[in-house]
C-alpha cells in the first residue's frame, strides 16, 4: 500500500491527479481510512501494532502529498517565469532626435556675440508698409533702388489705391520702427527674415539678415569697424581677422561702405582669415540725417552707424557650404552630412 501511493504521488502530473490520489488514500472513503475503521474489530494486541503503523503511513502519505503539491506549484511558477521573461538589459531602439537648424544656430551665435557687446534685440514685421521699407529709409518712389530690390508686393483689394505693403526686402525698416518707439541713444540688432525675388546658388527668395544700429552723440565709422572686427573674430574664432571697407552707396547711409572679410581658396576649399582674397559679407555706413529725421531723431544732436549682414551667407562661410539653397531644402540627408542632424 505504501509503495503504491508513494510512487503514484511522485509520478502525479498535476494537481488534479494529486487530489484524486489524496481521496483514494486518505480521503473519508480512502483505502487507509477504511483500514483504520477495521482497527475496532481487532484484538488489542493486533491493534497495538497496526494502529501506529497506519497512523505513520497516513502521516507519510500526507507529507508526500504536500511535498508534491509544492513541487508542482514551483514548476508552474518556473514555467510562467520562463514564458514571461523580459530582458531589461536589451538596449532601447534609438530615438530620432530633433536638432537646431544651422541657420538658427548661426542666428543665435551672432545674437549672443552682439549681446556681449551691449546690443539689445529689436524686431519688426515681415510684411511692412512701403513707408518703413523704403520712404523712411530715403528711398522715394522713383528711386532705382526700389526696382533693384526685386520686391514682393502684397495685393490691395480692387479700388483700394493706397500703396501696397511689401515683404520687407531688408531688416533696415526695424531701424525706423525702433528709433520711432525708443528714440536715441540706442544700440540694437534686429535679426530676421527678409524677401527678394531672386534665386541662384547664393540667393534664395527668403533669407536672413542681422541689422545693427548704434546711435549716440559721437559715434563714428571707427566704432563700426571695431564692432564688426570684434564680431567676425568671435564668430569665425580667428583673432585679428582682417576686414576691408569699400566705399559704396546706400540711400540710407552716408558715407556707406561694403565690408569684406579676408579669405582664400585652397584646393577648392574656402579658408576664412587667410590669403589675399576678399568676400563681401555686409553693407554699412553712417545713418543718413534724413533717416534720423524720418524716425523722429534730431540729426543735429545724434549720429550713428548701421549695418546689414546676411546671416545665411556667413553660415555658408562658416560651414563651407557651397549652395545656399540647400539650407532651405529640409533634406535630412544633407543636414546629417554636415552634422546638423542626428
Ligand atoms: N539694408 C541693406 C541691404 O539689405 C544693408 C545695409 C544696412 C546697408 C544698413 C547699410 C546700412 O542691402
Amino acid at each position: 500500500l505504501r509503495d503504491k501511493y508513494i510512487t503514484a504521488i511522485g509520478e502525479a502530473a498535476d494537481e488534479n491527479a494529486l487530489e484524486a490520489l489524496r481521496l483514494a488514500a486518505v480521503g473519508k472513503k480512502g483505502e487507509i481510512s477504511l483500514q483504520m475503521r477495521e482497527l475496532g474489530k481487532m484484538t488489542p494486541e493486533q491493534r497495538q501494532t497496526a494502529g501506529p503503523a497506519l497512523n505513520a503511513l497516513k502521516d507519510e502519505i500526507n507529507a508526500a502529498l504536500a511535498a508534491k503539491k509544492a513541487a508542482l506549484g514551483d514548476a508552474a511558477l518556473n514555467e510562467r517565469l520562463q514564458a514571461e521573461w523580459l530582458d531589461v538589459t536589451l538596449p532601447p531602439r534609438p530615438m530620432r532626435q530633433g536638432s537646431i537648424h544651422p541657420v538658427s544656430q548661426v542666428m543665435e551665435e551672432a545674437t549672443a556675440i552682439f549681446a556681449d557687446m551691449g546690443f539689445a534685440v529689436a524686431e519688426g514685421p515681415q510684411v511692412d508698409s512701403d513707408w518703413y521699407n523704403f520712404d523712411a529709409l530715403n528711398i522715394p518712389g522713383h528711386h532705382p533702388a526700389r526696382a533693384e530690390m526685386d520686391t514682393f508686393y502684397m495685393h490691395r483689394a480692387e479700388g483700394d489705391n493706397r500703396p501696397p505693403h511689401v515683404l520687407r526686402t531688408h531688416t533696415s525698416p526695424v531701424q525706423i520702427r525702433h528709433m520711432e518707439g525708443n528714440g536715441a541713444p540706442c544700440r540694437i540688432i534686429a535679426p530676421g527674415r527678409v524677401y527678394r525675388a531672386d534665386y541662384d546658388q547664393t540667393h534664395t527668395p527668403m533669407f536672413n539678415q542681422i541689422e545693427g544700429l548704434a546711435i549716440d552723440k559721437d559715434i563714428s565709422m571707427a566704432n563700426l569697424k571695431w564692432v564688426l572686427e570684434e564680431f567676425f573674430a568671435a564668430f569665425f574664432e580667428i583673432d585679428g581677422i582682417k576686414t576691408r571697407f569699400r566705399a559704396s552707396h546706400f540711400p540710407f547711409t552716408e558715407p556707406s561702405a561694403e565690408v569684406d572679410i579676408q579669405c582664400s581658396w585652397v584646393d577648392g576649399q574656402l579658408k576664412i582669415g587667410e590669403g589675399d582674397g576678399w568676400l563681401e559679407v555686409l553693407g554699412s555706413g553712417m545713418v543718413h540725417p534724413k533717416v534720423l529725421s524720418a524716425a523722429g531723431v534730431d540729426p543735429n544732436e545724434w549720429q550713428g552707424f548701421a549695418f546689414g549682414m546676411g546671416i545665411d551667407r556667413i553660415a555658408m562661410l562658416k560651414y563651407g557650404i557651397p549652395d545656399l539653397r540647400a539650407f532651405f531644402d529640409s533634406d535630412l540627408r544633407w543636414l546629417k552630412h554636415y552634422g546638423f542632424a542626428a
